[in-house]
């Protein structure tokens, strides 16, 4: 296999598989027929020939064409065996079910997979406790408890423990809930989203008001200018990253299996909504790996080879789909859930490296259509191979009075197919850029599980010389600035392929947002950069564009905001 020394140090610290003195047993290769094997077994199930299923699931790994999320490469034939990184718990209005809940992140926090939670069951700070006749403590406080315990868990986990935190714009508490991560420490193992409603989005538009509600009785118990609250997260997302928005009644008006519930809340990126109790296992295609031809004298879509892509796509979904049979779940209730609607998440990583291979820039009008075109493939093909597989095994077992149960929709055996995560780690391992978020940057040094990971963008270095502007003088400029501005020994059209992230403007990383969105089934992660100088305006901009390009919610991140609060939650950790 082909592997860089930084996924050979990622795979070697986190992933590989060690005795009890931390001995390491098996070499990456090992890993992945570990994973396929584990996987395949599920064919047998059917009646089908696992070793045949277990082969193409390892060529597909180890060719690093596709990865599932880690949790399944560190887990899978381990007698830990959790596969999912995705998971929503509820949390009732009761000291019994917020502690509950609490125990079983923490059993969906050792296994790797990362929580969201809507805190907005919960009554507010000051109501009334009936049964002690004291007064409630609110959501808040309640997140810093689940907080604390995760940083107690990580310790002995297996990565960084992430959490999403949601609360409803209506809830009484919103203002606090805004406020609370601009203090240095607080949530430091939560991101934190609020709900914002159309209701909310309706009378920010026409500058009015909007109720708040106690959600123990349901009262109204006043109502608040929508600009106020919407200015209060400006304030914060601008400062810290946090909040971010989730669109929820856009969420829920795509919510495949309404019958089954409402969705409250989505796992720790925000690219996954769940019901409560519900999990999901994703996947992610190295889109770098389908370019045919690097001769720009032929059309962009003759350049890309679809039919292998439409071959890995089947065998992904099927990877997806048995990882269901063979998960060992955390939970009865998740089990319960998972089996019944199937959700998977099959996604992409290495966008910007294809784009690069292209010769589009990020930003341009070609990218944004190309990206739309991409991705109606991954979603088409993946519903195709959920149809194939339902003829089979029949569809997911909550499908009658799911979206699905209509005659012009598909049979299909997965209530989604299709999520774009960040690939925080798979992206290392597969040696891309990472989700469909443009370079960072083109020569950095990464913090990686404590160790220091040295990186030129390995495109540059291949154009640089092919064109014969190379140097070891202009690298160390590179690497200095960690992008190309400025740089004149670089042609131009070089420059603007090789945009960074902080080039772009806001409202260009939207606009590729809504690209993908438009035919994912699940969301989309996607960290809408703006450079230190920003202003809140540009953060209030950016909210609203996102809201009326339809995506499913927004994050945004100001380079350099606040120390302490600056990592999100995501990468490598
Ligand atoms: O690349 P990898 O599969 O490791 O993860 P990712 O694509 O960056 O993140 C996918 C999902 O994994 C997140 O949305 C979380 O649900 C979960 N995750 C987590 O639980 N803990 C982390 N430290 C990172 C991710």
């Amino acid at each position: 296999m082909e592997l860089t020394e930084n996924a050979l140090k990622v795979l070697h610290a986190r992933y590989l598989l060690r005795d009890e003195k931390g001995v390491c047993l098996e070499t990456p290769e090992d890993m992945f027929r570990r994973v396929a094997r584990n996987i395949a077994g599920a064919e047998r199930l059917y009646g089908e020939d696992a070793s045949y299923w277990e082969d193409r699931f390892y060529e597909l790994m180890t060719s690093l064409k596709f990865l599932p999320n880690s949790p399944a490469l560190m887990n899978a034939g381990k007698s830990i065996g959790q596969l999912a990184a995705c998971f929503v718990l509820p949390v009732e209005d009761s000291m019994k079910s917020i502690f509950d809940t609490l125990k079983n992140a923490a059993l969906i926090l050792q296994s790797g997979g990362g929580t969201g939670f809507s805190f907005s069951r919960l009554r507010p700070r000051a109501d009334i406790v009936r049964s002690t006749g004291g007064i409630a403590s609110g959501p808040v406080s309640f997140m810093k408890i689940y907080n604390t315990a995760t940083e107690v868990i990580k310790q002995g986990g297996a990565r960084r423990g992430a959490n999403m935190g949601i609360l409803r714009i209506d809830h009484p508490d919103i203002i606090e809930f805004i406020r609370v991560k601009r203090r240095e420490g607080e949530l430091t193992n939560f991101n934190i989203s609020v709900a914002v409603t159309d209701e909310f989005m309706e009378a920010l538009k026409n500058e009015g008001e909007y109720n708040l509600r106690n959600p123990r009785s349901g009262e109204i118990i006043g109502s608040i200018k929508a600009k106020a609250v919407f200015n209060e997260i400006i304030e914060s997302a601008w400062e810290t990253g946090d909040p971010g928005l989730i669109f929820i009644d856009r969420i829920n008006r795509a919510n495949p299996t309404p019958h089954i519930g409402q969705i409250e809340s989505t796992n720790p990126c925000g690219e996954q909504p769940l019901l409560p109790y519900e999990a999901c296992v994703l996947g992610s295609i190295n889109l770098s790996k389908y370019i045919k031809t690097e001769d720009r004298g032929q059309k962009t879509e003759d350049r890309i080879d679809w039919d292998m892509l439409a071959e890995d796509i089947k065998i992904a979904v099927r990877f997806l789909d048995d990882s269901i049979d063979v998960n060992i779940y955390p939970l009865p209730e998740i089990e319960k859930m998972h089996k019944g609607n199937r959700k998977i998440g099959l996604g992409v990583m290495g966008w910007a490296d294809m784009l690069i291979l292209l010769g589009i820039p990020y930003n341009h009008k070609r990218a944004f259509e190309f990206a739309r075109k991409i991705m109606k493939f991954i979603r088409d093909k993946s519903k195709e191979a959920s149809e194939e597989l339902a003829k089979k095994r029949g569809v997911f077992p909550n499908f009658k009075g799911s979206i699905y149960d209509a005659p012009d929709m598909p049979k299909v055996r997965n209530a989604t197919t299709t999520t774009i995560a960040p690939t925080g780690t798979l992206s290392i391992i597969a040696d891309c850029s990472s989700g469909i978020e443009p370079l960072f940057a083109i020569a950095y040094k990464r913090l990686v599980l404590d160790t220091e990971l040295y990186e030129v963008n390995k495109y540059f270095v291949r154009i640089a010389e092919k064109r014969g502007f190379y140097s070891e003088s202009l690298m160390n400029k590179v690497f200095k600035k960690g992008n190309l501005k400025g740089i004149k020994e670089i042609p131009m059209d070089v420059k603007r392929l090789f945009k960074t992230a902080l080039e772009i403007p806001p409202e260009d990383h939207i606009e590729m947002q809504a690209a993908f969105q438009e035919y994912t089934d699940n969301a989309v992660s996607k960290t809408i950069n703006l450079p230190n100088k920003a202003k809140k305006e540009d953060v209030e901009k950016a909210f609203i564009l996102a809201y009326d390009k339809g995506v499913k919610g927004i994050t945004v991140f100001r380079y350099g905001a606040k120390k302490g609060t600056l990592v999100k939650i995501a990468d490598s950790d």
